[in-house]
């Protein structure tokens, strides 16, 4: 049986950034609302208590039956979790005006106890809290501190528990990762099976089980996701999967014929349908971001339905979901932004069921299936695109016209991207999260190219560094490269004389234009 940490998530920006680390120790962990301790699952060799964007003394404050679980299993409570624990034991947490953010060390801490094996004097840690443990229960005792928090870790003398005021999951908690894996592997016994191997092995052997000799359709779109998750079932079940990879027309230059080549260069059995005409149709004269979005969605779902419905022996729907996107679901501050639309509706009347074996990866865990799985590189490896691709990259109204420049320019920024090489031998590519190119049809600005004066559109060059997109900061693309883009976009692509930088994070911004 697979071991498992469950983390219950308190709404913390970082629960799913603990999730990741956990799996980095090559174990298998679960993120679950704050609510929904699963009972009795054999599986289980321990808990994590997230932080929470809430006090402890707030009246909608997230609050837990702590024995469910604490006594039965080693627990782990970080930030609010040590908070809670200490409130709901007769503890105390207070508004003290000592708030900690940001770096902090460790000048005290009980070098015997098995979460600080290894670790270094004065080690570096994040903080970010507002209330302060001012007392913790009675059965704890002390086992960290800094300068200005005395509670900064305890842990139980009764029950195997431990709490920790800062976060080991954040990069700037030098050794936090040291600590987690203390935790996962010394004191919950984790047997760290959880790798891409074993990941390939075991889902392969489920999906034949689970599947038998049923037809399954996959939309593919091109990305990462549905590519490994294709690839994968074409190991489990070969020709009984069949793939549809619409084009809307707004994919990035060459991309449909490139990634058809990829796709058949891998042996699945991909349908590629040209439906540009009927979006390009549907989209003229649209300039509101959501109007667009939800164009594309719905005539998405019309066009893959249709090819979908001509396999009429299909049983499944295999979709690409990964674990952010169901974890996200959860989310209990979420709030939509953007109506994100991704490949295939179920076409009702074809009752088919739903298969989504990567529904259990991270990003960065998909990716290395996917190298297990022998896919190429450069599939493994894309940015994140858009769904409704450039339409969202297009200011204003859709025209082939405007297509056209954008991808002219986009593809000149993306092909030096690859080319450019890093001081550690990869590319500057390979360094950012995901680059684009926004085009500004709705400016026009003056420029003079020879003897003539030009009066054209603008580009924006976009490109960021995140974990996940749900924050996002811009990347600092060394200033020889960006000259050498500008200076090719003005002087290849017709229609633009202006390159911009887009310099802003999200929050406040998005990483998307619209
Ligand atoms: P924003 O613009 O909201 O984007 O910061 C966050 C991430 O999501 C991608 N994105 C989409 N992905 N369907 C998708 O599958 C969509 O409709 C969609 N819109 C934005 C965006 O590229 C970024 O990676």
């Amino acid at each position: 049986m697979q071991q498992k940490i469950i983390i219950l998530d308190f709404g913390s920006q970082t629960t799913q950034l603990i999730g990741r680390r956990v799996r980095e120790l090559d174990t298998f962990c679960e993120i679950l609302p704050y609510n929904k301790f699963p009972k009795d699952d054999p599986a289980v060799i321990g808990v994590i208590l997230s932080g929470s964007p809430y006090s402890v003394h707030d009246p909608e404050a997230f609050k837990v039956d702590l024995s469910q679980f604490v006594g039965k299993y080693p627990v782990l409570g970080i930030c609010y979790g040590a908070q809670f624990i200490s409130y709901a034991n007769g503890g105390k947490v207070e508004q003290t005006g000592t708030r900690e953010y940001g770096r902090a060390n460790l000048r005290q801490f009980d070098k015997e106890n098995p979460l600080f094996k290894g670790f270094e004097d004065d080690s570096q840690v994040w903080m970010s809290h507002g209330d302060t443990i001012t007392a913790i229960p009675s059965d704890c005792h002390v086992i960290a501190s800094t300068a200005d928090v005395r509670f900064a870790a305890y842990a139980s003398t009764k029950y195997p528990l431990w709490a920790v005021q800062f976060h080991p999951e954040v990069f700037h908690s030098t050794q936090g990762t040291l600590l987690l894996k203390n935790f996962v592997v010394d004191i919950c016994k984790s047997r760290r099976e959880w790798s891409a191997a074993s990941f390939v092995d075991s889902t392969v052997v489920d999906l034949k089980a689970q599947l038998g000799d049923d037809r399954v359709i996959l939309g593919l779109s091109g990305g990462v996701d549905s590519s490994v998750c294709a690839t994968l079932l074409n190991r489990a079940i070969g020709k009984n999967l069949t793939c549809i990879f619409v084009d809307h027309g707004m994919l990035r230059k060459n991309e449909f014929k490139k990634v058809m080549a990829a796709y058949e260069g891998l042996g699945l059995n991909v349908i590629g349908v040209d439906a540009s005409e009927k979006f390009f149709k549907d989209l003229e004269g649209v300039t509101d971001p959501e109007k667009k979005r939800k164009i594309i969605g719905r005539d998405f779902v019309e066009v893959f339905n249709a090819e979908a419905k001509k396999i009429t022996d299909a049983k499944w729907l295999a979709q690409g979901t990964i674990y952010p996107d169901r974890i996200e679901s959860l989310s209990i501050t979420g709030m939509t932004i953007k109506s994100h639309h991704n490949v295939g509706g179920l076409p009702k009347e074809m009752k088919l069921q739903l298969c989504e074996p990567l529904q259990w990866l991270f990003k960065d865990e998909v990716r290395r299936v996917g190298n297990q799985l022998g896919m190429p590189e450069r599939l493994i490896k894309r940015h994140p695109f858009p769904g409704p691709g450039l339409a969202v990259r297009i200011l204003g109204d859709i025209t082939r016209e405007k297509v056209r420049i954008l991808q002219d320019a986009d593809d000149i920024y993306i092909e030096n991207m690859h080319n450019y090489t890093m001081p550690d031998g990869t590319s500057l590519y390979d360094h950012v999260w995901q680059a684009g190119t926004v085009l500004l049809s709705t400016i026009r600005s003056v420029g003079v190219m020879g003897d003539e004066r030009t009066y054209e559109h603008p580009v924006a060059l976009r490109a960021v560094t995140s974990q996940d997109a749900m924050t996002a900061d811009w990347a600092h693309l060394p200033y020889d490269f960006m000259a050498k883009v500008s200076n090719e976009i003005i002087n290849k692509v017709k229609g633009v004389n202006r390159v911009c930088y887009d310099i802003s994070s999200k929050p406040p911004s998005t990483i998307e234009w619209e």
